[in-house]
């Protein structure tokens, strides 16, 4: 049987992006378009989880690639807990600006990104999870770089940044993502199948039960379809039909939080695993537990941040008010 699995990697960048067009064109006339002398192009991208924004940053990114050299293009993640510093340097070395050793403070790597005369595009993703929002001030003002930020809640992430930077993120274009709907979801599903597996293999009963399975979350889909090919030989199948989809779907549901998790930096990681361990824990408890065992741990603005971003991925949820205040995992 030919099968080409691969593309059904969490990792792939698919190479048709199914009902995103106008958001390419945005992104065109915001980065390609667009050439202001003495700032940076600078786009958000928001919408829920599943929707698509990395995605979208990066394909977006590799058609750059093809149209415009000679060009540096880097992605970064906020997720891991990084500084400034940490994400301007995995920058650097990604866009290959400096990719052995980069410098050590936020100043010098600006300067670096600064006297490059190269097309530069950088992504930065998960700006939810940033420490200090203030360096994208000092980056949206290095003339001629594209920099495309992404997070998951806008309202949340605008609040929790400076002023001046919310106010410069504010009057960039944004591109607001929203779920995708029953049909784009089984058009994003027969892309990947075609690319994937024989014609025949999976039946028209089967995609739509992934869809209405995926409830417009592009990641459960394509984890859904996987989990599918994946278990053939499990179930004795010689197809992917409806029956095959209902015996494996609900080894899914958790994808999305079991990708979290493993996507989670030490931080969040930390809390949502005392709160596990301990559930309901009221928030002085947590407090207390988080910072005994944490190495480094952060301060209460931070400690905030992080369980916001755990609720907003649905993995933890919170009871009460004030000190009656208590956490919970969502799963139980
Ligand atoms: N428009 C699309 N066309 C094809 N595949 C898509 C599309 N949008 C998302 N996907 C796929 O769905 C999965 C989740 O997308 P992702 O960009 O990670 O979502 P988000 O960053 O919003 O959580 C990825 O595997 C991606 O390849
Ligand atoms: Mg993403």
């Amino acid at each position: 049987m030919q099968t080409n699995l691969a593309v059904l990697d969490r990792e792939n960048v698919p190479s048709d992006l199914h009902h995103r067009e106008s958001e390419i064109n945005e992104l065109t006339e915001a980065l390609v378009n667009y050439h202001p002398k003495r700032s940076a192009r600078l786009v958000s991208i928001f919408g829920p989880s599943g929707s698509g924004k990395t995605t979208l940053a990066k394909y977006f990114t590799r058609r750059f690639n093809e149209q415009s050299r000679p060009l540096k293009t880097g992605y970064t993640n906020c997720i891991d807990d990084k500084t400034p510093t940490q994400i301007l340097q995995t920058l650097l070395r990604e866009t290959g600006i400096r990719p052995a050793t980069q410098p050590r403070s936020t100043a010098r790597c600006l300067g670096e990104l600064e006297n490059v005369t190269d097309p530069i595009l950088i992504t930065i993703d998960e700006i939810g999870y940033l420490r200090e929002p203030e360096f994208i001030k000092s980056l949206s003002r290095i003339g001629g770089i594209g920099v495309i930020l992404i997070a998951m809640e806008e309202h949340e992430v605008l609040l929790r940044m400076p002023h001046e930077v919310r106010s410069r993120v504010q009057s960039a274009p944004t591109i607001r993502l929203s779920r995708y709907t029953q049909s784009q979801i089984e058009d994003i599903l027969w892309g990947r199948i075609e690319l994937a597996l024989p014609e025949g293999f999976v039946t028209r009963p089967a995609v739509r039960e992934m869809a209405r399975h995926a409830d417009g979350d592009a990641y459960v889909a394509i984890a859904l379809l996987r989990e599918c090919a994946n278990s053939i030989d499990l179930y004795y199948h010689d197809k992917i039909d409806r029956e095959l989809v209902d015996d494996v779907k609900d080894s899914v549901p958790l994808a999305r939080n079991e990708r979290d998790i493993e996507h989670l930096g030490t931080h969040p990681h930390l809390l949502y695993d005392i709160i596990k361990h301990d559930e309901p824990i009221k928030a002085g408890d947590l407090r207390r537990k988080y910072e005994a065992e944490a190495s480094d741990p952060r301060g209460d603005r931070m400690r905030r941040v992080y369980l916001g971003e755990l609720m907003r991925y649905n993995m933890i949820t919170k009871d009460g008010r004030g000190l009656g205040t208590r956490y919970r995992t969502k799963a139980e």
